[in-house]
């Protein structure tokens, strides 16, 4: 039987921790009428280091823990888990609400820029090795060079708050200068911790192309899937509500970096 969908229900937004945050806070910025259900693996946490076969067990139990609390579309805000298990949560979901995942939006905004000849993409040794950004882009033009590069010490460095300061600044400079990212024509922040640092890459790349991110072009992509499926929650202040799968102190202090300091956070036990 088919489940009826009302506006009314909350957004379902995942990550191994803090990264997803910055997907969800630019979909609160342009749909601030949307309930939000967050959920961050942090016991899970690095996702970017563990087998395909452990993303997708903990992708599916979070879709359904999503699901129970009543999501009308699940947001995979998670470059690492949308490269390993965005099929496995579209089979779960069984086409009852809407799975996105932060990967295709981004190849889709890439395949409109027809100067771009040479792409740099970085993320975590998981969305590396899965190739699914040189698979996808290859799809639309088989001229497009991708050169990819992992980049592991980064995402831990930013769960942890080390961003905007000499250490960060230090590796960040020591994988960016790395020659396989010379002559690129843009660069793909493959990793949704990455615009925490995104003003750091800035500086050291000193505007010469252009440095995409998913937080605002998958925000997008929410808003016009929400509004074809008539599902926009229009009269409404939204509500925000966070779960981690274990407290980290580092959690609590990014979103309310992002959501205010009178944040909903609860510590959730999905995988019994
Ligand atoms: N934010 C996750 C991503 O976009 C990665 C962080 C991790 O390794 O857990 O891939």
């Amino acid at each position: 039987m088919k489940q009826i969908i009302n506006p009314s229900q909350p957004i379902g937004i995942f990550d191994s921790g803090i990264g997803g945050l910055t997907v969800a806070s630019a979909i609160k910025k342009i749909l601030p009428n949307e309930n939000i259900v967050y959920f961050g693996d942090t016991a899970h946490f690095p996702y970017g280091e563990k087998s395909e076969d452990s993303i997708k067990f903990y992708a599916i139990k979070i879709a359904r823990f999503l699901l129970q609390k009543n999501c009308k579309a699940i947001v995979i805000a998670c470059n690492t888990a949308s490269a390993h298990a965005y099929n496995v949560v579209k089979e779960f979901a069984e086409n009852k609400v809407e799975v996105i995942n932060v990967i295709d939006p981004i190849v889709n905004y890439v395949s409109t820029k027809k100067e771009y000849k040479r792409i740099g993409v970085i993320g975590t040794k998981g969305t590396i090795k899965s190739n699914v950004y040189e698979n996808k882009i290859k799809q639309i033009s088989k001229n497009i060079e991708v050169v990819s590069l992992a980049t592991p010490l980064l995402a831990p460095m930013i769960e942890e708050g080390f961003f905007n300061n000499n250490i960060s600044k230090t590796i960040i400079q020591s994988y960016l200068s790395k020659p396989r990212l010379k002559k690129i024509d843009c660069l793909i922040l493959a990793c949704t911790h990455y615009p925490l640092i995104k003003k750091e890459i800035t500086d050291i790349y000193k505007k010469q192309f252009e440095i995409i991110d998913s937080a605002e072009i998958v925000a997008l992509q929410v808003k016009n899937i929400l509004t074809q499926k008539k599902l926009l929650n229009k009269n409404n202040v939204g509500k925000h509500h966070f779960y981690i799968s274990d407290y980290t102190p580092s959690f609590g202090n990014s979103a309310s970096m992002f959501f205010g300091s009178k944040i909903s956070l609860s510590e959730q036990n999905i995988w019994i």
